[in-house]
This record gives C-alpha cells, sequence and structure tokens, in this order.
C-alpha cells in the first residue's frame, strides 16, 4: 500500500485523510505547527512531535499532501517543501474526465466533477461536490469550496477563493487572489485580489 503524510491537522486534513484512505493509501503521520496537536492522533493517525521541521525525518518515498485549507498558507508550505514529492488525491466517488489535468498536489473530493479538457493547478482544491465545466482552468493553490459550480470555460486565478455554493457562468473570469463569497452568482469577471459577494450577482467591496 502507498503511504502517504499530511501537512497540518485540522478540518482539511481530516478530509484529506479521508480522501487518501477512500483510495487505499495509508497515512503515516500529520504535522501541524500546533503544539497543542502533538503527540495526538486524528482519524487514528498520529499527529508527529516537532511541527513542519519533523517533515525533514520523514521518508522521502512518502508523498506529502498539504491538508491546509487557507490558500497563501498552502503556497508558502509547497515553496518550503520544493523538491519533495506530493500526491494528488481524486476520491474515488468524485468524477475526472480522462481528458483533465491535474497538477502535482491537486485535491478533489468526494461528489466533485472535473469534466472534459478541465486544468485543476497545483495544490488547488475542488471541494465536496463542487464541478468544474468543460475547459475550466483552475490556478495553483485556488480552492473551489463545497458545492461551488463552475460553468464551461470559467478561468479563476493562482490563490482565488471561490466560496461554497457560488455559480459562475461560462467563460466568466475570477482574478488571482481573489474571493467569491459564498451563494453568490459570478456573472462577469473578478478582478485580481478583490473580494466580491452579496445575494445574487457577486459584487466587489
Ligand atoms: C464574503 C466573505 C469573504 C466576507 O467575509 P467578511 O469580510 O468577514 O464579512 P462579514 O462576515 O464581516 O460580513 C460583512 C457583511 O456582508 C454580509 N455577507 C458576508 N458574506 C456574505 C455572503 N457570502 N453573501 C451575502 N452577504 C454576505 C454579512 O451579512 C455582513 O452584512 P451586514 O454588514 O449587513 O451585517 C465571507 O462571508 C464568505 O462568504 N467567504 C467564503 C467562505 C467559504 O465559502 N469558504 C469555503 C468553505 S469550504
Amino acid at each position: 500500500m502507498h503511504q502517504i503524510a499530511i501537512i497540518g491537522a485540522g478540518g482539511h486534513a481530516r478530509e484529506c485523510l479521508e480522501t487518501a484512505r477512500a483510495m487505499g493509501l495509508e497515512v503515516v503521520c500529520l504535522f501541524d505547527d500546533d503544539r497543542m496537536l502533538w503527540d495526538t492522533e486524528v482519524l487514528g493517525a498520529p499527529v508527529r512531535t516537532g511541527g513542519l521541521d519533523a517533515v525533514s525525518d520523514l521518508d522521502r518515498n512518502t508523498a506529502l499532501v498539504i491538508g491546509v485549507g487557507d490558500n497563501a498558507r498552502r503556497r508558502d508550505i509547497a515553496g518550503r517543501f520544493e523538491g519533495r514529492s506530493f500526491a494528488t488525491l481524486v476520491h474515488p466517488f468524485a468524477w475526472v474526465s480522462p481528458s483533465a489535468e491535474l497538477a502535482e498536489g491537486a485535491v478533489v473530493h468526494p461528489g466533485a466533477v472535473v469534466q472534459a479538457e478541465a486544468r485543476i493547478g497545483r495544490h488547488a482544491i475542488l471541494n465536496t461536490s463542487a464541478s468544474a465545466s468543460h475547459g475550466v482552468v483552475i490556478g495553483d493553490f485556488a480552492h473551489i469550496a463545497v458545492g461551488a459550480r463552475l460553468a464551461g470555460i470559467v478561468t479563476v486565478g493562482q490563490g482565488a477563493l471561490v466560496g461554497a455554493g457560488v455559480a459562475a457562468r461560462p467563460g466568466a473570469r475570477i482574478g488571482d487572489w481573489a474571493t467569491v463569497g459564498a451563494g453568490a452568482a459570478v456573472i462577469g469577471d473578478v478582478a485580481d485580489g478583490v473580494t466580491a459577494y452579496g445575494e445574487g450577482r457577486a459584487r466587489p467591496r
């Protein structure tokens, strides 16, 4: 059985752990800088003492998964551990088109759908029941939250957070490090770094 280790021991780490196990992977341990968590267990897997510094003691054949929901923090951790191998996770109850591309470290949770010729960036998250339709491009470190729906050829920039239940119309562009609030409709573009939300149409704030 292939082995992985997870960086982070919070909510998203738990989801990554269960997605990994559903794929038949063994989660050997988790790493977290919160000392309160050292030597505890998360869903039966040990949290190592020593925090992220202890990753250097891990067998290099064990792939890592960054189980941290914060996009900027995921980017920083990926930079810190450049050169290590990262697993790409796809839950068996997700569907990924054979013509789609998932980059290293991307995570696709249960119920998610990745359609024809979509491209999902490094360490991006497609969360529970999120969907990316044909030709969608999702940048590195972006997070498509639970139940968000991206219609055909939507582009989502690096590090963007597309909130729970968002609906983005075909061809919409969500910029780098932008945030779209939960439940909003994206019917135009959201510029880089902008937070847009509201009932109905997402408007910049
Ligand atoms: C949009 C968002 C970023 C705003 O966060 P914030 O700046 O902390 O905003 P606040 O919670 O202080 O709310 C400010 C106002 O906007 C309203 N508001 C907040 N989020 C909203 C949303 N998604 N839709 C409509 N109104 C919203 C609040 O009710 C509040 O209104 P008020 O001033 O009349 O009381 C955040 O609410 C959000 O939706 N984040 C996405 C979360 C998510 O889906 N995570 C992924 C989980 S898998």
